[in-house]
């Protein structure tokens, strides 16, 4: 693929929301990537329109996905899923409500680890389960779950814990230990976990290996629900189609019902094709995705130490979004600041739950990337 070919000129032909920015700006927000899609998920999708054919999904279409789910679950992350355990649905953040609404009493509190990806600080509570904000610790650099922190919001009365893995926006791929040490505090407190592992695809860091939480013992996956979807790695989170895989017996029968009336025929059929076409035919695509993007995150780092003296960042394990902490360079909204004085455009920290933070995706071509953290640093200079 010509990553190069990705420049802002040929973005802005066409409507995307990561390019809704003022004139000669830069979008570096919201979680979409400029590379366009797979080639077999533009010829599959082509063929639909062309047949004129974009209608209700059929059982052949359904049992496609079931299948490429399960076999890249199997090839990628070594996970039998079981056929009665995965389910069909449109979206993860919808996803997650109906495992609230179906498996908790209204007005349970949950445990949201921050920082966190926006619509879990706020769907959560907008939608009668309080979000309880456990702040994670730096440990020695790297993000980590403050475990302790969670045990006693658990023994406060929260029933269940969001966990993101890879997590967005810190980037980091938990370690089967971290994961385990989690699995027996949700335990000892007779709770659950919404494991979103919609970033999964998109592990970069050479020698990360995404772990699905639900693996780590016979507990964790006993009380679990796991999110998952071609839509980020594939990039086409329009197309409206996630999976979830049901471990816990008890959340699966609570859920089977509103799944089969209702939920499971929400996805869209050309998000159901073409996450079929994405799991199993194109895996090469995400492959080189996946290799331009550990380059772009450690360029990052270079860019970073070169224009944005005394901001710190992590080079993430997986995903495309870097999360830079400005607090020692005293701008309280960065992305603000950045927005109006380089016309960049990234997500600030505190709709994540940290003030002083920037999230930064870097997807985009690499002049782009150079291009916009040289103007942000020139912004910083002019201050
Ligand atoms: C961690 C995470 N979860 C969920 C979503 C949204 O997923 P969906 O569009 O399927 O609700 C995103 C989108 O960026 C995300 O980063």
């Amino acid at each position: 693929m010509d990553f190069a070919s990705f420049t802002p000129e040929y973005l802005q032909r066409a409507e995307r929301l990561k390019w809704q920015v003022p004139a000669g700006g830069i979008g570096a927000w919201v979680a979409e990537m400029d590379y366009g899609v797979a080639p077999a998920i533009a010829e599959v999708l082509r063929g639909m329109v062309d047949a004129g054919s974009l209608a209700y999904n059929t059982p052949r279409q359904t049992a496609a996905l079931r299948e490429a789910t399960l076999s890249f679950c199997a090839d990628r992350y070594d996970w039998q899923v079981a056929e009665d355990e995965l389910f069909i649905v449109s979206d993860v953040i919808g996803a997650l409500l109906l495992t609230l609404r179906h498996t908790l009493p209204a007005g349970t509190p949950v445990v949201v680890p921050t920082p966190a990806y926006m619509p879990f600080l706020s769907v959560t509570t907008a939608f009668g389960y309080p979000a309880v904000l456990v702040p994670g610790i730096d440990a020695d650099g790297e993000y980590q779950l403050d475990l302790d922190a969670i045990d006693s919001a658990l023994a406060a009365g929260a029933r269940a814990v969001v966990l993101t893995n890879p997590h967005n926006p810190v980037g980091r791929v938990y370690r089967h230990e971290e994961l385990l040490a989690l699995s027996e505090v949700v335990e000892r407190h007779g709770a659950q976990v919404f494991s979103d592992e919609i970033h999964a695809p998109l592990v970069i860091a050479e020698g990360a290996t995404h772990i699905p939480y639900a693996t780590v013992s016979e507990a964790a996956a006993a009380h679990t629900v796991t999110a998952t979807a071609a839509s980020k790695g594939w990039n086409i989170p329009g197309l409206k189609c996630a999976q979830l895989i049901v471990t816990s017996e008890a959340a699966r029968t609570e859920l089977r019902g509103p799944i089969q009336a209702y939920y499971g025929s929400s996805a869209a059929t050309p998000g159901i094709v073409a996450s079929a076409v994405a799991y199993r035919d194109s895996r090469d695509w995400i492959d080189e995705v996946r290799a331009q993007l550990r380059s772009n995150s450690i360029l990052l780092g270079e860019l970073v130490a070169e224009h944005l003296p005394g901001v710190r960042y992590n080079v993430p394990q997986g995903t495309y979004l870097g999360w830079l902490d400005f607090r020692e360079t005293g701008l309280e909204s960065p992305a603000e600041f950045f927005l109006k004085n380089a016309n960049v455009r990234c997500n600030e920290g505190i709709t994540c739950g940290a003030s002083g933070f920037l999230r930064f995706n870097f997807a985009m071509a690499e002049a782009t990337l150079r291009d916009a953290v040289g103007r942000m640093g020139e912004a910083l200079r002019r201050r």
